[in-house]
């Protein structure tokens, strides 16, 4: 990019990054923008000085991987850097640019396309120009800062039991086994991933492709070899309930610079059975893999969830996570307004 832009760049991310800290703590302190497929779209602002830009992202993703399940396979993602404390202006001009943008690409036009933009959850102000613009507000990235934790007091212990514990695990008083799962698992815990997909595919925040079954159970089984553990099961008389499975944080990267520097995970599933729900399974199981990572050294925990999920909203955020971002699409591309 021409050296006027890359000052005019520069002197944004600061501005940006300074912003979204005085807006929310657990966002990135530092706000570059990446590169884009273009030079980025520039919004005007007083004194000649650029209220904002945006870089447009094309990412194709490939059908023989698990992260065509999470979204479309041709995503537009747009990223915004916007200086003002009120965005609304500046944000419905680069949104305007863009669907200009994307109006001239083919391959924004198909079914299976979306136009993307991440959003700081607190930034409010740009809420109404995504709307205008025919965007809708799909999914959350919710944080878990550790250190709330330890303010707010001891964690209730499970109870270790005697069988329980030779399996290395711990039974609570209502019977509930929580443990490390391994490989020997892998057919449950298949079950419990592919149990989320088919969930969240009613929120449009999961697309069940042809490969998706085969291509669970393989990420699965590489992620149960893995030692120590980091995905846990609860178990009722024997019989798997519930599943929580975490990301390392050297396999969290992808989305560790979405918060704060530090110790990172990404908490991919959580499911209990439907016939177990509502009776504290789900809570029990968090607990105890919370103790897990903090004891770790685990300082921010990551996870999404589909905004129109109605279970998973109050849930997690009784277990100590609110939303970092939301995650806004419109679907084709092109239907940007
Ligand atoms: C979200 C989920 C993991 C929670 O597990 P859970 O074992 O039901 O959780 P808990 O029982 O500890 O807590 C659920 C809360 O909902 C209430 N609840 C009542 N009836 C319920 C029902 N039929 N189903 C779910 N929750 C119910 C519970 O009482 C509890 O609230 P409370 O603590 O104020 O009493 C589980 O509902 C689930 O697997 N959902 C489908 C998959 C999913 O949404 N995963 C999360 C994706 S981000």
């Amino acid at each position: 990019m021409p050296w006027v832009v890359r000052d005019v760049v520069h002197d944004l991310n600061k501005a940006v990054g300074r912003r979204w800290q005085g807006l929310d703590r657990l966002l990135p302190g530092r706000a570059d923008l990446p590169e884009g497929c273009a030079a980025p779209l520039v919004a005007a602002g007083a004194n000649g000085r650029p209220a904002g830009a945006g870089v447009c992202r094309h990412q194709f993703v490939p059908a023989d991987t698990l992260n065509q399940t999470w979204g479309s396979a041709s995503r537009f993602s747009l990223i915004l850097r916007l200086r003002e404390p009120d965005t609304s202006a500046a944000l419905d001009e680069l949104l305007g640019q863009w669907r200009d943008h994307l109006a001239g690409l083919p391959e924004a036009g198909p079914v299976d396309t979306a136009a993307m933009v991440t959003w700081p959850a607190r930034d409010v102000s740009g809420v109404n120009a995504l709307l205008r613009h025919g965007m809708q507000a799909m999914t959350v990235i919710a944080v878990r800062p550790a250190e709330h934790a330890a303010a707010a007091g001891p964690v209730r212990p499970v109870r270790p039991a005697g069988p329980a514990s030779a399996r290395d695990g711990a039974e609570d008083g209502a019977g509930l086994v929580i443990r490390e799962a391994g490989l020997g698992d892998l057919d449950a815990v298949t079950e419990f991933e592919m149990g989320v997909i088919r969930y969240d595919a009613q929120f449009g925040a999961a697309i069940i492709r042809p490969a998706t079954g085969a291509l669970v159970r393989a990420e699965t089984q590489a992620a149960l070899a893995m030692r120590p553990a980091w995905a846990w099961l609860a178990e009722r008389d024997g019989q798997p309930v519930g599943l929580v499975h975490v990301q390392p944080p050297e396999r969290s990267g992808w989305i560790a610079g979405m918060t704060r520097p530090g110790v990172t995970v990404y908490l991919q599933t959580m499911f209990v059975r439907p016939g177990e729900r509502g009776s504290g399974v789900g809570a029990a199981l968090v607990r105890h893999v919370h103790g897990v990572l903090d004891g770790r050294g685990v300082q921010t925990t990551l996870l999404h969830y589909a905004l129109m999920n109605p279970l998973s909203a109050p849930f997690w955020n009784r277990m100590g996570y609110r939303p970092l971002w939301t995650g806004w699409e419109v679907r084709p591309a092109a239907s940007l307004r």
